[in-house]
């Protein structure tokens, strides 16, 4: 603890516990001993831009979560890793077999990023939609693109990037979707339509009246603890339609949380 008490605001044991506490509370991420060095260094920028003197004084702010701070603390504790058509094997299956699938059935897709942070997952399934479907009418489709951090919900709405975040990216597709402006580069207008860009946070209410046929949410529950799964894959199960599509990330399984999908393989399930 040495270390964190010798810097610039001292941070006690205290202090980082108040903090995950109320992290865990209205987000479900667990920030383990392991996160010091991450919240040390995202709490200690917002001390320093509210002009707060230390962590005591910091915490007595987000202690209200009605404080006009509270959305910056919320923002400043989100890991917002992503990238264009990030785990292809997903967007294979998707053109591959649940499209096909849906169409078979006559069925408008209707499809949910969760934890969709700064857009890339959505605008990547729009592109395969586009892909799939062809003549831009997209099948009719529509996906809702959600992130508990308003600031990743801002840039996705936006769609402006730099342009390195595109460089891996098939030239095909960077012709098709993407116009340079300088450094940066813009998806393509025809995609934003299809996508409703919302901020939510995935353990409060979901306001969202019809049912799912995917749902992706990926890199998003290994913040969660298995309590927080297990509630939250319940909720999946409730939202989708019958044979409905759950798609999670790499490193994340259903595994001892529910045995209400099936696995097909590669982190993609489906409701049973
Ligand atoms: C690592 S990113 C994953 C982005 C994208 N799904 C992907 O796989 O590339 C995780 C996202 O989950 C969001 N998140 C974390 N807790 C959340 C919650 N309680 N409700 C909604 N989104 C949450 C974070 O803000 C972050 O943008």
């Amino acid at each position: 603890m040495a270390d964190f008490l010798s810097r610039e605001f001292p941070m006690t044991e205290t202090n980082f516990q108040s903090i995950a506490k109320i992290a865990y509370e209205v987000t479900g991420i667990v920030l383990g001993e392991h996160k010091k060095d991450l919240v040390y260094s995202r709490i200690s920028r917002r001390i320093r831009s509210l002009k707060l003197h230390n962590f005591d004084e910091y915490i007595n702010v987000i202690e209200d979560n009605n404080s006009s701070e509270f959305t910056s603390f919320v923002n400043s504790i989100t890991t917002n890793l992503t990238s264009f058509f990030r785990e292809p094997h997903h967007f294979d299956f998707l053109k591959e077999t649940a499209l096909p699938a849906l169409k078979k059935k006559g069925k408008t897709p209707l499809i949910w990023s969760a934890g969709c942070s700064t857009g890339e997952e959505p605008y990547s399934i729009a592109m395969t939609l586009d892909n799939f479907y062809g003549g831009n009418t997209f099948g009719g489709a529509k996906i809702l693109a959600t992130d508990l951090d308003s600031n990743v919900i801002d840039t996705g709405r936006c769609g402006i990037y730099d342009a390195s975040r595109i460089e891996a990216l098939d030239t095909k597709i960077k012709q098709k979707y993407f116009k340079h402006l300088n450094d940066e580069v813009a998806v393509s207008d025809k995609l934003k339509p299809v996508i409703q860009f919302n901020r939510l946070n995935l353990l409060g209410p979901w306001p969202m009246k019809k049912k799912f046929d995917i749902i992706f949410c990926r890199n998003v529950i290994i913040y969660f603890n298995k309590e927080t799964q297990l509630e939250l894959f319940k909720r999946y199960q409730d939202a989708l339609n019958p044979n409905g599509y759950l798609i999670i990330g790499h490193s994340e399984n259903l595994h001892g949380v529910t045995d209400n999908f099936i696995s097909l393989g590669k982190t993609i399930y489906q409701k049973k």
